[in-house]
């Protein structure tokens, strides 16, 4: 009898193929064989195909990112780097604060940012920040969907930080009357163990709010100097709840027990309201319509007037409706373009329907002119 080997794939055969070599995968992970230990690392060619995926992967899928024209905003910029130094600094080290040894035992590694930035577009870095970086440990920008504006401002600063000084950072990360206390992530690598003390908390807030309140670099932080301690308390707490979206606050409100967030709002709401320093005059033309819109409302869209919430007039309004006069422009007509987009982007506290209601249908003309007369009133503390 002879022996006949026939090589035919058959439905069968591939059938069993398949389940031998899954069987196999499957027993060798049973096994315990791999060795899951970061200490071993990746061999070489892992971590070059791992990156090799990586690359492509931002590449094709930021194909369609449309990047804007105002990375250049020194206001944009700041933003950015203010959350940097709580969001990001911790794993990718900063200039002048370098990475915690721990985060060096990570595989893979949290890279040192320097040298990887001019190796991508802004495009990439947007895509990268915004999703995140599966089995990597590089998170995803909190409430991405909403608030790509806030992803954009990370990527304004991280165009700028290949060789950036020291003294820049700090700056742009702390504020001028910075202390260097962070909260967040870097707060894990620079601060020692225990619950943290209200002026920690106030130093962190300093950073982008300054202790007035009054925010730093122009537009890039609102002003919460003089606004009502029940509304500044509603808007942190619905950040720490996910009722608010942003990425920067978010984080810093959520990192708080709801008796600091009362502490900081009595604090900010104390605070003297100013007119913002070297804000541009406003055009004449454009306050007069926003006016017609605030004291009358819009008859097309049946947009009731502003002033009966936020002023101006001197009527006992309730505390829960924030004051408007004297805010950056830039401020109120991002917030209105969150609430006026379909699946309401903002959010908010206990109130916050009402503004959905009331912002969606506007135009973006309506919106402009309506930002930039509450900009150009003076912020009195009656308004
Ligand atoms: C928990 C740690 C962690 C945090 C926080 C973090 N990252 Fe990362 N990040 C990583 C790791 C790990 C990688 C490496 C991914 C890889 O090698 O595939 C990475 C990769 C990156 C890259 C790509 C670098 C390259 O290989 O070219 C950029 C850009 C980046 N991060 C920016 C940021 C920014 C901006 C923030 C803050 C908004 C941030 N990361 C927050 C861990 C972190
Ligand atoms: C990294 C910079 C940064 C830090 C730190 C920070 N903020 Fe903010 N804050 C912002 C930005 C940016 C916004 C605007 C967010 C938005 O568009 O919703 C904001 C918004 C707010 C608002 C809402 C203002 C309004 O009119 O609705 C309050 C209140 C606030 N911050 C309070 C605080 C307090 C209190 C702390 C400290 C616990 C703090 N922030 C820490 C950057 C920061
Ligand atoms: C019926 C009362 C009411 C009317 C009318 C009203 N608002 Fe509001 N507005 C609110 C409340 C309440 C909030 C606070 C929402 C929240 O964050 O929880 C708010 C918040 C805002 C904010 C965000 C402020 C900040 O600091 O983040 C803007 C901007 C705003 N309103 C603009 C307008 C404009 C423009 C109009 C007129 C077209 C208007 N509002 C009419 C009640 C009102």
């Amino acid at each position: 009898m002879k022996w006949r080997v026939d090589f035919f794939i058959t439905p069968l055969r591939a059938a069993l193929a398949a389940l031998a070599v899954v069987g196999g995968v499957l027993a060798f992970g049973w096994s315990g064989l791999f060795n899951v230990a970061a200490t071993s690392g990746h061999w070489p060619i892992t971590d070059w195909f791992l990156h090799y995926v990586m690359i492509n992967s931002v590449k094709t899928r930021s194909l369609a990112v449309e990047t804007p024209n105002n990375l250049d905003d020194p206001a944009l910029i700041a933003r950015g780097a203010g959350h940097y130094a709580s969001g990001c600094a911790g794993c990718h080290g900063a200039p002048g604060r370098p990475r915690n040894p721990v985060i060096r035992e990570m595989v893979p590694t949290a890279p040192d940012l320097d040298p990887k930035i001019p190796t991508w577009e802004p495009k990439h870095l947007f895509w990268i920040v915004k999703n995140g970086v599966k089995y990597a440990g590089m998170p995803a920008w909190v409430s991405a969907e909403e608030r790509e504006d806030e992803v954009w401002s990370v990527v304004a600063f991280l165009l700028k930080l290949p060789g950036m000084s020291d003294e820049t950072y700090r700056r742009l990360a702390m504020g001028a009357e910075n202390d260097g206390a962070v909260g967040g992530l870097t707060a894990l690598a620079h601060r020692s163990q225990g619950p943290a003390p209200r002026e920690d908390v106030l130093a962190d807030c300093a950073r982008c709010h300054g202790r007035d309140g009054m925010g730093r670099d122009g537009d890039a932080f609102p002003i919460i100097a003089g606004q009502s301690a029940d509304y500044l308390y509603d808007a942190l707490a619905a950040y720490a709840q996910n009722k608010r979206y942003s990425g920067i606050m978010e984080p810093a409100a959520a990192r708080l027990p709801y008796s600091d967030l009362a502490a900081v709002a009595e604090h900010y709401a104390a605070q003297p309201r100013s007119a913002p320093a070297g804000a541009k005059p406003p055009d004449p033309a454009l306050v007069a319509r926003g006016e017609k819109i605030a004291r009358e409302g819009l008859r097309d869209t049946g947009t009731p007037a502003c002033a009966n919430c936020h002023g101006p007039g001197s009527e006992a309004r309730n505390p829960a409706y924030p004051k408007l006069a004297g805010q950056h422009a830039s401020y109120l007509e991002t917030q209105l373009r969150l609430w006026e987009k379909e699946h309401d982007s903002r959010g908010g506290g206990p109130f916050s329907e009402i503004m959905r209601k009331i912002a969606f249908g506007m135009t973006e003309a309506d919106i402009k002119a309506v930002a930039s007369y509450y900009a150009s009133l003076p912020p009195t503390p009656e308004q």
